[in-house]
This record gives C-alpha cells, structure tokens and sequence, in this order.
C-alpha cells in the first residue's frame, strides 16, 4: 500500500525496473526541500532518557513528519504543527476525502525554543503520562510546558506553562520575569469555513471562539450537508508575567467539537479547574488505560521504548472511555492515526483501509477488546453502504470499500482506480476480524447488534464473486488483486481466496450461533463454496503460487502468500510452509514496508529457527523507527513514505504477541507455542490479555514461562492442556510452562455449533466430500 506506488502505476513498472533509485527520486520530487535534510541518517536526534517511557532530546527532528504527537481519540495534533484534527471530521469530495484542517489555537510555543538562545531546551515526550514537555532553564527561572490531549475532557488541547524562579542575589534589585510566548495557529482552514472569531470576557479572561463547516461533502448521497464544526480558546498574550519570588501556572485551552454547546461547556468547565488537578485527572485516566493491559520489555531499552511508543500512539487515536461528555460516533483507526492525514493525497487521508483489520486489530483485541469492538463498530456503522456498493458492481451482500472515511463510500484516491476495484480481500479481513473477536470474546450481544448480519453478508458477497470453473471443478474468484499491489486483476489470489473461504465458513459457523434470533437462508451452501474455492499450489514445488498463472521469479511488493501462514494460520504442510518463506522472501523487494518482515520473522518462529527469526525481526524495525520519539515510517531509511505508520507497527506487535510470546487465537482455543524471548532482552511480559473474559498474563523470562491466572469469568471456565494433562485454571493461580507447549487453553464449546472446516481446494465433483 505504498502511497507513490499507487499514484502512479507507470511508477510501479518503472520503480521494478529501476529499483531502490527511483524510490529515492520519485520521493524527492514530491516532498519539499526543508525535507531533504531529514532523510539525511547524520541529522537524526539522540533520545537520551533511559526511562523506557519517556524519550529526551535537545533536538528536535528537523523534519516535521518525524515529530510526536497527542491526541484522545476525539482530536489529535502534531506536536508544534498549527493543526488539529477531529475524529469524523472530513472535508472534500470522494477519492479527495481528507481530515480537515482545523487552525491549532493551541500552538503555542516559548519564543526561547524558537529563536537561538543559550539555552538548550529539553524536550520530552512522557508516554506514561501523555504529554509532550518543554523544559527552558533560563538565567533567573525554570519555564516548563506541557501539551496534552486531555483524556477525560476529550474536546480539550491543554497548554501549561509553569515558570519557577530561581533563588536570587539579595543585593540586586530584581524585576518581574517576562516570558516571551507565540500562538502559532497557522493560516486560516481551506478545509473549513471558519467565522470570524468573536471575543468575550469569562472570567476576568479573553476568550475566543469560532464555527464553521466543512466545504465539500464526501458524496452527497450519503452526506446531504456540510459537517459543523466549533472552537473555543483562550487568548494567548506576549508575554508571561512572574514576580520576582514566584512561581505561576499558566493554563491555555482549546476546545473543539461538532456541537457548539459541548465545546463551550467544556471549555469552561476545564477552565474552571485548578491547574493541577486538571492534569493530575488527565494522567490518572492515562494510568487506569494502562493498568488495563500492557507489553513489558527488560533488558532492551530501545526495544521497550518503540513498545510503550506504540501504545502510546494506538491509544492517542483510540477513543477515551470515560469522558466529560459521551464520546461521539467513532470513524476508526487509519494508518496515520488521528493527528495526520490532513494534506489532500497524503499519508492516507485518515481513511481506513485493512490496515485497521488485520495489521492493528489482533493486539488490540487480546489486551484492549473494548477497542477492537470499537474498530468493528465503524464497519456495523457503514454496512448499508457496503450494501449499495455491493449492488452497484453487481454482487450481493456487503462490498466494503478498500478505502473508506466519513459516509462508508468508497473513497480511493483518484489516482488508483484498480485498488479499488480489486483488492477486495479488504472485505474478508473484515470477516476475518470478527472471527478473532468473536473467538476471544464470544459476545453474544455484538451478534445480536449487527455481528449475525455483517458476517452472513460478506458470504454473500464471496458466493455472489466466486464462479464455476467446470475443468477443474472448483469456484475460481475472478479479477482481483493480493496484498502484493504489484499484481493487478488476477485470478484466485490465494490470500483472497483463504479470507473469502473462512468468511464462507465462519458465515455458516454464526448462522448456527444466531439461529434463535437471526435467519440465514443456506448456511450450508456457503460451506460448500468455501470448501471448492480454488487453491493455487504448486505440487512439484511444494508450495502455494501468489495466485493462477503467477510466474515464478517475478517480483512481489511485500508479504501476500506468506500471510496464510499467518495470520491466517491457515492448515498446511510445514515443508509447504517452509518453501512459501524462504521462496517469497526471495522474490520480495528489498525496500517493502516493514510488515513483511514481521510476518516472515512469526513464520520462522513458529519453525524454530530461531537465527533466521531474530534477523527477520532486527530487519522489521531498525529500517523503520525515526527517533527520538519512535515515529514510524513506511518505507525503510533512507526513504519516507507516509507517517506514522501505525500499520508497520501493527506488525511488529503481532511479532512480540504471536511470535515470540507464540500466543495464537483460535475458535475454540486461545494457544500458547513456544514461547520465548525477543533477541537481547531478559524478560518480557503481557500483562491483561483478555480471553472469554478472563485477565491472564504470561511472563517469559530465560529459564522458564509463566502464565497468572488473574481473573476469570464464570461463564466460561478454563482448562488448559499442556500436551499431557488437563489443568482447571483457577483465579489466583500460577502454572509454569514447561517445555515448549502447545499448551492449549480452552472452555466449554459455545451452544453445539460445529467448528468450521476452514480448508479450501476441494474438488466438489470429489465423491468423497466431508
Ligand atoms: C547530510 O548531512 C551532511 C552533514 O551535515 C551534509 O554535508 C549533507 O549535505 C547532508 N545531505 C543531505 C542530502 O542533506
Ligand atoms: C516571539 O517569537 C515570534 C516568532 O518568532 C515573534 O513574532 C515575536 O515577536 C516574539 N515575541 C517577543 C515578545 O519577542
Ligand atoms: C448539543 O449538545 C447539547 C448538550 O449536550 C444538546 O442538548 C444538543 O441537543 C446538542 N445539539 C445538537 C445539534 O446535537
Ligand atoms: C488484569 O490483570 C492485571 C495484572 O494483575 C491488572 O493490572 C489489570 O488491571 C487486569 N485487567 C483487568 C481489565 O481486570
Ligand atoms: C481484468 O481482466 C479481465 C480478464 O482478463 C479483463 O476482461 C478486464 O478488462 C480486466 N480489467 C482491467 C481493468 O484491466
Ligand atoms: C502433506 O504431506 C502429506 C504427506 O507427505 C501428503 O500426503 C499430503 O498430500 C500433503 N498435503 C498437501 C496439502 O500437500
Ligand atoms: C539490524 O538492522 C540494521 C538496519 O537495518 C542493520 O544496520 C544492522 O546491521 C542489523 N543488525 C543485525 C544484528 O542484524
Ligand atoms: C544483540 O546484542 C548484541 C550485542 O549487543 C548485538 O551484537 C546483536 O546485534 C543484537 N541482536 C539483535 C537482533 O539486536
Ligand atoms: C482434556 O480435555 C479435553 C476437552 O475437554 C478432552 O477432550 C480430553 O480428553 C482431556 N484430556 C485428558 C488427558 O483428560
């Protein structure tokens, strides 16, 4: 999904043809110059805190992309950039959908960072307390600022600047000290029609405020009107007055919201509070979010960093939970996040695409549920229009867009019509999403709210794609395009095939769950498709060609094939196993985004070879990672492409999760393989994973693995079964995982519904089916 590549598909020909060299170029020419000197390695800033949760540097990257940002779920920004942005909030038309642009009243800046002064600032982005810091230690004070989104008042940016001044010379006569501090809120929006601000007094102070609406509606047939839009700040002065012996708190606000009466109250409620509190109820909400759940590293600074740097970021596009007023409707999680995708055909617009379902969701989902329901929540939101786009190209069912923002229309950049129209495996990952969700939760409620329906509808659309083939008697699924963007319109892509083939089962698997309350006309009859779906394997090679007629040799953009065995884990051979790695990682190029690499490194754990694994993982990252804050790109050093790639880290996570820890998720089982520690480190823990309502955490350290016991749910007991015996799992209790498992951890089966068969390739004229 590389953003240039599908710009520009004579691009793509001539970038095989050219390779790394015409990346370099074609990125060149379309950033700005202040951004060559960043994609310079000899630039880059040092984090120097040996903290794993905050990341320190004098410097701040040169290049802005590689900046931190804040944001609640509700509104993100940039650290510094004169821009905000609001979860739903898009302004243009169509493939030109992107988040609008909302002035940052809330940048504020000390004029002693800006300037050359002979101070040399910290700055520090604080993970475990979400808020960027700037700390100025001047000649008679201490300036200390910090920015955050703030976590419980969601429609809120807070700026806090304390000034503390230093014990003086009793003999001088000293005068107030006067900070010079600089709004920089940018040029007006050319995304929204902003009012003219209107001024009031609250308080003894002059505030702001400001309405407008957005300019183009995505498609009006799904969004008649223009989106409102209304701010609230304070008025920042010139300068902060501190008298001689003091110590002051100054505290800036901005509110922003669609609803004018929320943004005020909430203005004037954040107002209201003392300073400190203000913040302390910030870092205590950041503090219960994180006490929920966590990934822990020892032993590997660097690595427990870009861990907590993850969280941090996932978290800050995620919406809080418990709020000042009901979070609104959310739009989901776009490979940016929240606080970027902004400029028109720029880091992804802040649309949604599979990135969300199958690169972030499965870590979300084991330690955070209540945000991988969220996720899935924007698809149950969007399904009518999945419907419509169903029966507009001529199948049944739900159609998800392969991009997709505001209304649920399918918003592909104009640039590349053919991901549009053919990588829909983006519809069966979404099935694929709720299979792992519901294999972990087993919520009957989601169901019953819409998971009967989304999941029978997507075998819908695959029975209405996939057509007879009556030479060799299979369904063959025409006219599509893998994850490997590089080849077009092709027919039986088997990682298309294997996500259509479970959404046929899994639809036939809920049919049976829902049957008391939701009616599914032939359950069976998908199965029967899924089970004759076409299956590229090549039996002299022993492995799975990327899809009919691939040619083997050629080139492909990043892992395809290799994603059956996993995610998708889907049933093989391990000698198949072992000849899709070694032969795709062969023919994948060089300069591919990070994901590959993380899922060629669970592929060689998962066959204990360990060395190949760990150079595979150092691969997944190294490239990836900009420092100081641990910002993720696309494309590996020394190229850019977009930022911050929560998609890259979606991957890497899995690698911890699924890799190292081994843990995989099954429908009637969640397991436990081989767990072990990533390269360097002493011990490494998952603190809250969530299955069937139960709080386990599994702690792996050099000499043994453990799993606690923390909670369970007394609807569903636990037994685990480490290879020899079975195991009641009670709450409390510690089991030592000895030897390297399976150990399988299961409940009692869910309402008699048979498991599905999940195996595709079938020959339905076979007379020895089932
Ligand atoms: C990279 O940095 C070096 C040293 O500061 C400088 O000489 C060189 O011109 C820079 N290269 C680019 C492409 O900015
Ligand atoms: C602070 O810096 C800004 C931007 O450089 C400048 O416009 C402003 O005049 C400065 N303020 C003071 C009081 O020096
Ligand atoms: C805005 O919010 C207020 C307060 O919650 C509510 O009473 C009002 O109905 C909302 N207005 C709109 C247009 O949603
Ligand atoms: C799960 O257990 C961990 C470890 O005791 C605890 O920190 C966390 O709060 C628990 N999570 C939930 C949701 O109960
Ligand atoms: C896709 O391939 C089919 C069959 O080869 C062909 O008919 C169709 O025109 C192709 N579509 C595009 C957009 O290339
Ligand atoms: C897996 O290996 C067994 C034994 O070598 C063989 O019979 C079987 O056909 C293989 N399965 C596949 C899918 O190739
Ligand atoms: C890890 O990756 C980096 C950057 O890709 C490379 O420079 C380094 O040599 C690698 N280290 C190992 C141990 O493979
Ligand atoms: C682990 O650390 C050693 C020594 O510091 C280093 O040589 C090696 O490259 C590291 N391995 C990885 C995979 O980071
Ligand atoms: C363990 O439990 C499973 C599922 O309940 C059962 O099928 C199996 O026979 C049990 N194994 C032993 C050794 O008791």
């Amino acid at each position: 999904m590389w953003y240039f590549l599908k710009r520009n598909k004579q691009v793509a020909a001539m970038l095989g043809v050219l390779g790394i060299a015409a990346v370099v170029v074609i990125i060149l020419s379309t950033r700005t110059a202040h951004r060559l000197a960043a994609d310079n390695a000899s630039d880059e800033t040092e984090d120097f805190s040996d903290d794993p949760y905050i990341f320190s540097t004098h410097k701040l990257p040169s290049d802005d992309r590689f900046m931190p940002s804040i944001g609640n779920g509700h509104i993100a920004t940039n650290i510094f950039s004169d821009t905000i942005y609001m979860n739903g909030l898009y302004n243009g038309r169509k493939g030109e959908s992107h988040r609008a642009r909302i002035p940052s009243w809330a940048n504020i800046r000390l004029n002693s960072t800006l300037t050359h002064m002979p101070y040399r600032p910290v700055y520090s982005l604080d993970t475990r307390e979400a808020a960027f810091k700037v700390r100025v230690d001047r000649d008679r004070s201490i300036v200390t600022q910090r920015i955050y989104a703030h976590r419980f008042y969601t429609r809120a940016i807070v700026n806090q600047i304390q000034v503390v001044a230093k014990p003086h010379d009793p003999n001088f006569i000293h005068h107030e000290i006067w900070i010079a501090i600089k709004q920089i809120s940018g040029p007006s929006s050319e995304d929204i029609e902003f009012r003219t601000p209107v001024p009031e007094i609250y308080d003894g102070r002059t505030i702001w405020s400001s309405c407008g609406s957005t300019k183009d509606p995505e498609d009006p047939s799904y969004q008649p009107l223009p989106v409102d839009v209304c701010a609230y700040w304070t008025s920042v002065p010139d300068y902060l007055v501190v008298p001689q012996h003091g110590s002051k708190v100054f505290t800036f606000v901005m509110t922003v919201d669609k609803n004018k009466t929320i943004a005020r109250q909430e203005f004037i409620e954040v107002l209201q509070q003392d300073g400190e509190e203000l913040y302390k109820k910030h870092v205590d909400h950041w503090k219960s979010l994180y006490h929920q759940a966590g990934v822990h590293i020892e032993g590997n600074l660097h690595l427990s960093k870009i861990v907590n740097g993850i969280w941090y970021y996932y978290l800050s596009s995620l919406p809080s939970q418990h709020t000042y007023h009901p979070p609104e409707k959310y739009y989901g999680l776009s490979p940016t996040g929240l606080a970027r995708g902004g400029s028109l055909l720029d880091d992804y617009e802040g649309h949604n695409f599979w990135d969300t379902e199958f690169w972030m969701f499965p870590s979300i989902l084991l330690l955070y549920p209540r945000y991988a329901h969220d996720l899935l929540q924007y698809r149950l939101d969007m399904a009518y229009v999945a419907a419509e786009l169903a029966k507009i190209t001529g199948n049944k069912g739900y159609r998800f867009p392969w991009e997709s923002a505001y209304t649920g229309t399918e918003v592909t950049q104009p640039c590349c019509p053919e991901v549009a129209e053919f990588e829909q495996h983006i519809t069966g990952c979404i099935s694929y999403a709720a299979r792992q969700y519901l294999a972990t939760t087993r919520d009957e409620e989601w169901l019953k709210q819409g998971g009967c329906s989304i999941v029978t509808h997507i075998a819908d659309f695959w029975a209405s794609r996939a057509v007879i083939n009556f030479n060799t008697g299979l369904y063959d699924i025409e006219s599509v395009m893998g994850p490997d963007e590089d080849h077009s319109n092709v027919t039986n892509s088997a990682f298309t095939n294997v996500v259509a083939g479970y959404s046929l089962y899994l639809a036939q698997y809920v049919a049976c769950l829902c049957k008391s309350y939701y009616m599914a006309k032939d359950p069976d009859h998908w199965a029967d498709i899924a089970w004759s779906l076409a299956l590229p394997y090549d039996e002299t090679l022993d492995y799975h060609p990327q899809f009919s007629g691939y040619e083997r040799g050629e080139q492909i953009k990043q892992a395809d094939v290799v994603l059956l065995g996993f995610p998708l884990q889907y049933p093989m051979n391990m000698s198949t196993r072992v000849n899709d790695l070694s032969y795709y990682e062969s023919v994948t190029r060089s300069s591919g985004p990070a994901m590959t690499w993380s899922m060629h490194t669970i592929g060689h754990l998962r066959l204990q070879d360990d060395k190949k694994a760990n150079d595979m993982f150092n691969k997944s990252y190294q490239g990836y990672v900009r420092e100081p804050f641990k910002v993720w790109s696309e494309l590996q050093r020394p190229n850019v492409g977009a930022v911050n790639f929560f998609t890259g880290m979606g991957g890497f996570l899995q690698t911890l999760i699924f890799g190292y820890a081994g843990v995989s998720i099954h429908l009637d089982r969640l397991e436990i393989n081989t767990p072990q520690l990533p390269p360097n480190t002493t011990n490494f823990k998952i603190r809250g994973i969530k299955y069937l309502g139960a709080n386990l955490t599994l702690s792996i350290s050099e000499t043994s693995s453990t799993l606690v016991v923390e909670s369970l749910d007394d609807e569903w007991p636990l037994t685990m079964n480490d290879g020899k015996y079975n195991i009641t799992l009670v709450p409390g209790m510690s089991v030592t995982l000895s030897g390297s498992g399976p150990f399988k951890i299961h409940s009692t089966s869910w309402k008699e519904c048979k498991l599905p068969e999940d195996t595709i390739g079938h020959n339905y004229l076979r007379p020895n089916k089932l």
